[in-house]
């Protein structure tokens, strides 16, 4: 039985309900499963199934006869007015479910609220004994934001640990989720042509570049208080870092894959003089500026924004990583939101051959680059170097590509469904540990705070759809800029589409 806290809001009928009912289309769920909803809404039974199911413009109404067989398996409990109340009736509700529905005690409680609720719903659920695994397991799911920063992170940690057991606590990441970022761990360690020049000795630097065309809609209020820093890279970008860090684990299973991740993120160089992070960061906020002749909102203009905020809609982050593998190699990692196209993709800048024989004076920009494209157009492209024919040793650029829409069978999974049948399976490998939370708040937290009190802290302004403020490629060592991606994975800032 899956248990959504905050079942009326939007994530249960974006993201889980369709989810859930993709993995019920492809018969992933077991036979007995059931949903609870659970929130502070009056709602029946029937009024949820119509809001997150039935009447849902996330799903396709082609599989209308399907959705109605998935919507029986839905339910709805009012909590009344708080979370924070006597559970006995919600856990009454529960034990009627699962004797129908013959779900074995085993529980998933997904909290989809805000994260000052985490710790007193997981007491209220102790306090029925909806914790204890003596008959069926119970697992606690957790939506981000995990934490403020450091200090709120660890309250929050030790809250839930007193009532879950660390193996019962389930931290999700959606990045974490998507078939692209796992291919990174298969990329590295499934194949010997990367992994013996996945090192200081052959890469140059690393890019990793988060963009998304929106701004913030109707999140306005949530992110203010937030930024890109604390939406964006403290979680999902350091799960990217960490896994192009990672030394090999011993083997596939959660602990051994996890514990790679945290010492990597551990060995993080955390910024903490004021020079330093002045030189090796970027924040910057969207401004009103017109869209194919669309008016678009400054940041400051969004419903829910404080007219004078300062909230960082761009950062950009420049950092070490200080162990045998990577010393001395820069990684340039950036987010933000209101660019000129929605991508997140990694970049990995091999080293200029040592000695060059060939006397291109173009030779500085043609370095082997691999690309992981996370998200669109999936894929992994490799840049190289070939003879252009004819007289001398003029050298060119080329592609060698690899896409995923051209495997035969691309039922890719999209991230909420299968980190929900991860859950259900018992395999925490997509989740984030508690410590692994931790030494990303680690890293994170000087910079927050030199945003917040550093003497000579600039926020920038840049044009929304365009690559940021202007002095972004400033964080670039040398002669280095941004790849500035498009949809298509193969082209760059050279190209642009007109119509
Ligand atoms: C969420 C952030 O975690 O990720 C949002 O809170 C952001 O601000 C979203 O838009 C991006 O996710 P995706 O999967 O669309 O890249």
């Amino acid at each position: 039985m899956l248990i959504i806290f905050g079942a009326s809001g939007d994530l249960t009928a974006r993201k889980l309900i369709p989810g859930l009912f993709n993995l019920f289309k492809g018969n992933h769920l077991p036979e007995n499963f059931v949903v609870l909803g659970v929130s502070r809404s009056d709602l029946s039974d029937a009024d949820f199934r119509k809001k997150v199911i039935l009447e849902s413009k996330f799903l396709n109404k082609e599989d209308q006869q399907k959705i109605e067989q998935f919507a029986n398996a839905i339910f709805y409990q009012d909590l009344g007015e708080t979370y924070d109340t006597n559970y006995t009736q919600l856990n009454h509700r529960i034990g009627d479910l699962n004797r129908k529905f013959k779900t074995a005690n085993n529980y998933i409680f997904y909290l989809s609220t805000p994260p000052s609720l985490f710790e007193a719903i997981a007491k209220n659920l102790s306090d029925q004994g909806l914790n204890t695994e003596t008959e069926g397991w119970k697992r606690l799911i957790v939506e981000k934001p995990f934490g403020y920063d450091l200090k709120t992170a660890k309250l929050l940690n030790k809250g839930i640990q007193q009532y879950f057991k660390e193996t019962q606590i389930y931290r999700i990441d959606h990045y974490l989720g998507k078939e692209t970022v796992q291919n990174l761990l298969v990329t590295r360690f499934a194949n010997s042509i990367f992994e013996p020049l996945w090192n200081r000795n052959y890469i140059d630097h690393v890019e990793i570049t988060n963009a998304e065309s929106e701004g913030v809609g109707s999140r306005g209020g949530y992110y203010d208080g937030s930024g890109a820093l604390r939406d964006m890279f403290q979680n999902h970008l350091l799960q990217i870092v960490s896994l192009i860090v990672m030394e090999p684990p011993i083997g596939a299973n959660a602990e051994e894959i996890r514990n790679e991740k945290v010492k990597a993120l551990r060995s993080l160089r955390i910024m903490r003089d004021a020079k330093t992070l002045h030189e090796h960061t970027i924040r910057a906020q969207y401004m009103s500026s017109q869209i194919d002749g669309a008016e678009i909102k400054g940041y400051r203009e969004e419903d829910g924004v404080d007219p004078n905020s300062t909230t960082e809609t761009y950062a950009a982050i420049k950092f070490f990583v200080d162990n045998w593998r990577w010393k001395d190699v820069p990684f340039y990692v950036r987010t933000a939101k209101r660019m000129p196209t929605k991508v997140t993709e990694v970049v990995i800048h091999f080293k200029s051959p040592h000695h060059q024989i060939f006397q291109d004076s173009g030779m500085f920009n043609k370095d082997n680059k691999l690309i992981i494209r996370i998200q669109p157009d999936e894929g992994i492209l490799v840049k190289f170097g070939v003879k252009v024919p004819g007289q001398g040793f003029k050298v060119e650029r080329a592609n060698l590509d690899f896409y995923y829409s051209s495997l035969s069978e691309t039922n890719v999974m999209q991230a909420y469904e299968r980190l929900l049948l991860d859950a259900m399976q018992g395999d925490a490998t997509l989740y984030a540990r508690a410590d692994e939370v931790e030494a990303a708040w680690e890293f994170v937290d000087p910079i927050l705070d030199y945003w917040k009190n550093g003497k000579d802290v600039r926020v920038y302004g840049y044009s929304a759809g365009m690559w940021g403020p202007k002095n972004a490629d400033d964080l670039i060592d040398g002669f280095g800029m941004w790849r500035n991606p498009t949809e298509n994975l193969a082209d760059a800032q050279e190209f642009c589409v007109i119509c």
